[in-house]
């Protein structure tokens, strides 16, 4: 054997400076996921960026269903392992999401940290079915509007569906059922295998997740005035029920009409892109 001079690379490993996480949107599952129905989540345009002397730089609203918790998990733990290891990362950062938010289903912080749109599922036995779905569908523009900051924390708001569980276990399955079945119908419309209305897969687990009680009155007047006038919208993630229920996911396709309807309010309709990347080193 010739003499090398062979230093491992890990010798000039090099300390991570900036991470950036991405929020998320659950298309379709929330609530569900948590007791093992799928769900399909995507990763947004809008992200939090942490660098090495702790100062943060976010486009995350706190508490309000976008994933700020998530993508401060997922961006802190690449920090502490100071590499990519996305698997780590993602394991890391659901032990940091089980101290704040009790037993989450994982969705929040695996969408933020493989990024695009995910298939997620707890399996009976525990393990963790999660898939990249390959997107063959041409998305159309989606925008957000901010509901209003919930009064109820995420963790609370899983209680408050666990309580309902526990009292009406029929009527609640029969809503995770439909809300399995829309999700199914993303995934789908998504893979371009079977052609769905898109704007009707939102309405339907709109309303499941309102016959849940996850939904606000605010949130409802927003989503039924945006209904009215040709779009169609959902929350996304845990909800709220005294006042805001968060961020809504909307589809409409007029951007001048659906912010002609906001006009003058304290919420502004937001462009979203979603199957964004999931976290990422930044160089500047
Ligand atoms: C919160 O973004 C999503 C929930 O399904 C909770 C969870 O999955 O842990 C409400």
């Amino acid at each position: 054997m010739p003499e090398t001079n062979y230093i491992p690379i890990n010798t000039f490993m090099v300390k991570i400076l900036k991470v950036s996480a991405p929020g998320k949107i659950i298309l379709s599952g929330e609530h569900a996921v948590v007791y093992g129905f799928p769900a399909i989540a995507t990763a947004v345009d809008k992200r939090i960026t942490i660098d090495r002397n702790g100062k943060i730089d976010s486009d995350l609203p706190i508490g309000s269903g976008l994933g700020s918790s998530a993508a401060f998990a997922v961006a802190t733990s690449a920090f502490e392992i100071n590499n990519l290891d996305l698997d780590e990362i993602n394991k890391r950062a659901y032990e940091i999401e089980r101290v704040y938010h009790g037993s989450p289903s994982g969705l929040d912080n695996s969408t933020v940290t493989y990024g695009g749109f995910l298939w997620y599922k707890k399996e009976s036995n525990g393990n963790k079915t999660i898939k990249k779905i390959y997107v063959k569908a041409k998305l159309p523009k989606f925008y957000l509007l901010n509901s209003g900051k919930p009064d109820e924390s995420t963790k609370e708001m899983v209680e408050m569906v666990a309580e309902r569980y526990k009292k009406e276990r029929r009527y609640t399955l029969g809503i995770f059922r439909g809300i399995e079945n829309v999700t199914k119908g993303f995934l789908e419309f998504l893979t371009g295998d079977v052609e769905h209305n898109l704007g009707e897969l939102m309405s339907e687990n709109e309303r499941l997740l309102e016959g849940l009680g996850v939904v606000s009155d605010k949130a409802k007047n927003i989503i039924r005035t945006i209904e009215k006038n040709g779009g169609y919208a959902k929350i996304s993630g845990a909800g709220g029920r005294k006042l805001g229920s968060g961020m809504i996911l909307i589809y409409h396709r007029d951007k001048d009409k659906l912010e002609r309807l906001f006009e003058g309010e304290s919420t502004t309709v937001t462009p979203v892109r979603l199957g964004e990347n999931g976290v990422k080193i930044e160089t500047e």
